[in-house]
């Protein structure tokens, strides 16, 4: 022990992390910490961190708009066709649904998984985990079956999910159709590239960004078991869209009439300044462009009808064949900075709650993938009845503004 010990202090050394060693000499169990420096992967964290400090740039020339299918203006004979096809795959039992809930959720400030966030929606209030059962239970319904239902987890939440599912039974979905699998992680650091601490006297880590799905799936033996239940196409969602449409069976008619192995749903953007993604061609790949990262002028462009020419805004609303989960499993993604507020435990001992963003988060995007891919097929259907995040505390994207577009479409 002795001598691991002096080896962490050795490796905080060098890797310009000696504010740790404090923690540990002060610590009386410092086992867990020593062990957690020795397999950090300090080369990694030095290239992340450097890598913040060179500034985005997205080569407009790179960038084309992508074609989509209107759903809302196809002939009523077409929709119908490409319904039949996804109906039959669902009803028998090739569909699965995936919901991405390893993130924090640090903008909307709830304590605890986001899907345990209780929305205020009418008649009486529900959790963000009951809005999407009672969905898929409504499908399931529909279709006569019980389609198997993953939900990816972080390790910072995995236990608190399960248990929430535990204590209210799973709000009737057959449990033994859940399975709840863990994605990557990676520690945080602050703004000069110096390691937080957690409530425990570790490091602190966090979710490593939701394109860990891929491999995190193909780790967890939740591929294999998909395989194993000859699911052939697979949606993911993201756990905060209380709107969520998760068996569509356009979705998948589309994209096997495409001859495609990924589709995604799409709505038109409310403004060219929205806060939200939206698809498009980069270097002739389908790719997203994020809110944070499309030059003003692009947002704003318009084609011969006054539409938006990157108008498909993105709400995490993707279907995958089985290939291209093998396929994409197997790519090694690069990280993305976010600047998050993250709460450390102080040299003194005290818990520091950050007022601003404090910290890089490092996050790979499961959209990254798609630049491995020839095409992809995007459906754009009507927003009132597939979009209502909840990203913020206030304002748009909040509880709020999800609650009313909620009411709205539950009233109809
Ligand atoms: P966001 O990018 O909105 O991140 O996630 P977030 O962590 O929920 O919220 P902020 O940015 O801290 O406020 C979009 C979807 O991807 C999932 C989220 O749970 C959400 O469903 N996600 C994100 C993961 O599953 N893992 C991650 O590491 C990040």
């Amino acid at each position: 022990m002795e001598k691991n010990f002096e080896k962490a202090k050795q490796l905080l050394r060098e890797n310009n992390q000696e504010h740790i060693i404090q923690y540990l000499e002060k610590s009386k169990n410092p086992e867990k910490l020593v062990e957690q420096i020795l397999n950090m992967d300090f080369e990694q964290l030095s290239n992340l961190y450097e890598s913040t400090k060179r500034p985005i740039e997205i080569e407009e020339s790179e960038i084309q708009p992508i074609k989509f299918v209107d759903k809302n203006k196809l002939p009523k004979e077409e929709v119908t066709e490409l319904e039949e096809t996804g109906k039959k795959i669902i009803r028998e039992n090739h569909y699965a649904v995936v919901t991405m809930a390893g993130g924090q959720g640090t903008r909307l400030g709830h304590k605890g998984p986001k899907g345990t966030f209780l929305v205020p929606v009418e008649p009486e209030p529900k959790y963000i985990f009951q809005i999407l059962t009672e969905s898929l239970i409504r499908e399931n319904q529909k279709y006569g079956v019980v389609i198997p239902w993953y939900i990816m987890t972080s390790e910072e939440n995995n236990e608190e999910t399960i248990a929430f599912f535990e204590e209210h039974g799973y709000f009737g979905y057959p449990k033994e159709k859940i399975t709840f699998f863990k994605q990557g992680k990676l520690p945080i650091m602050n703004t000069e590239g110096k390691l937080l601490m957690d409530k425990n006297g570790l490091i602190r880590e966090a979710s490593d960004g939701n394109g860990s799905i891929y491999a995190s799936l193909a780790k967890s033996g939740a591929l294999e078991k998909m395989k194993q239940e000859k699911i052939q196409w697979i949606f993911i969602g993201a756990v905060d869209n209380i709107l969520l449409n998760m068996v569509d069976p356009s979705l998948i008619g589309l994209c096997i009439k495409d001859h495609n192995q990924i589709a995604s749903r799409t709505v038109t953007k409310i403004s060219p300044k929205e806060r939200v993604g939206v698809f498009g061609k980069k270097k002739g790949h389908p790719a997203v462009i994020e809110y944070s990262e499309i030059p003003e002028e692009m947002a704003e462009e318009v084609d011969e009808d006054g539409e938006l020419l990157y108008g498909e805004a993105n709400t995490v609303s993707m279907l995958y064949s089985m290939e291209a989960l093998e396929k994409a499993s197997k790519i090694q993604l690069n990280y993305h900075k976010a600047v998050k507020k993250m709460g450390y435990l102080d040299e003194n001992g005290q818990w520091i709650e950050p007022k601003e963003p404090n910290a890089f988060k490092f996050e790979s995007f499961m959209f990254d993938v798609f630049e491995s891919f020839d095409d992809i097929s995007i459906l754009r259907s009507k927003r009132e009845e597939n979009f209502a995040p909840i990203k913020n505390a206030e304002g748009a994207d909040s509880p709020e503004t999800a609650r009313k577009l909620y009411n709205q479409f539950h009233q109809n």
